[in-house]
């Protein structure tokens, strides 16, 4: 079992998606461990995205993430990290595969919908970022 952390974005949040995202996931049989609606700040947004600070995108992105609020959760599945960023779909929705989040809903490559941790090492840091230990509930 592995867990990951999936943030809904500000456009997602705004356009009334929460609950069309989470059931895609939920069909695919990844599980809700934890759950949480918030509002980044400027300064958090950008400790979130700290590995993106050279780029050239990082000023627009952390404005945008911190533009209004975003819900955090903590998905959990056999191969929860890499099952995530498929149902996802690629960074820029016009390369998304069909039937993926990103190809269905996402605006362009920064208002793309949703976030999923790239990897374990990553998830290790994105789920503290969001949720203490005593907030993480298994179903089983
Ligand atoms: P990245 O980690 O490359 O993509 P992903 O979210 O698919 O893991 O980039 C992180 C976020 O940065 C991305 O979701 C949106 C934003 N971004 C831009 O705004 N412009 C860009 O050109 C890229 C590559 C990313």
């Amino acid at each position: 079992m592995e867990r990951t952390l999936v943030m809904i974005k500000p456009d997602g949040v705004q356009r009334n998606l929460i609950g069309k995202v989470i059931s895609i996931f939920e069909e695919k049989g990844l599980r809700v461990v934890a759950l949480k609606k918030v509002k980044l700040s400027k300064e958090q947004a950008k400790q979130f995205y700290v590995v993106h600070k050279e780029r050239p995108f990082f000023e627009s992105l952390t404005d945008y993430m911190s533009s209004g609020p975003v819900v955090a959760m903590v998905l959990e599945g056999e191969q929860a990290i890499k099952r995530v960023r498929e149902i996802m779909g690629a960074t820029d929705p016009k390369e998304a595969q069909e039937g993926t989040i990103r190809k269905l809903f996402a605006i362009d490559k920064e208002k793309n919908t949703v976030h999923g941790s790239d990897s374990p090492e990553s998830a290790a840091k994105e789920i503290p970022f969001f949720f203490s230990e005593y907030e993480l509930l298994s179903a089983e």
